[in-house]
């Protein structure tokens, strides 16, 4: 595959510990990053770069983190596989000193969605979204992880 070396390199002159990094990506997938940089606003690619890095860093962060994160799980199951709704609840029984809130809505006549609102260390809260998207008609899971702002400052 063609491949094109992008330059990230900036208008840093001055400031004295930064690295220059050049690298090389192949065409596709510079298109496709310029693409993205220019619908975010970006006119700098090191300001883009840096800022990707960062949020990488952070959600990697997060998933070792001891500390107490907030969480929410978003479940789409049917609820016509059977026990499905007995073991979902079931595990969040495990977890409940940890969960929140948790909302449960009919979409249709078959599938249900469920939002869990999750307050643990991060670890926690990824085992059990794990648990619970692991288990036999459960269409879709996502997790998001935010802050309970202790850290944040
Ligand atoms: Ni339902």
């Amino acid at each position: 595959m063609r491949s094109h070396r992008w330059d990230v390199s900036g208008e840093y002159s001055g400031m004295a510990d930064l690295v220059r990094l050049s690298l090389s990506l192949p065409q596709p997938l510079l298109e496709r990053l310029e693409g993205l940089m220019q619908q975010q606003g970006y006119t700098n690619r090191s300001e883009f770069v840096r800022d990707m890095i960062r949020d990488h860093l952070v959600a990697h962060e997060w998933q070792n983190a001891q500390q107490e994160t907030l969480g929410t799980v978003t479940l789409v199951y049917n609820h016509h596989i059977r026990q499905l709704s007995e073991k979902l609840v079931e595990l969040q029984h495990h977890y409940y000193h940890s969960i929140l809130a948790a909302t449960h809505v009919h979409l249709d006549h078959n599938l249900c969605a469920e939002v869990i609102l999750i307050r643990a260390p991060a670890m926690q809260i990824q085992q059990l979204a794990d648990h619970l998207r692991q288990q036999k008609g459960v269409l879709h899971a996502t997790l998001s992880i935010s802050s309970t702002g202790v850290h944040l400052a």
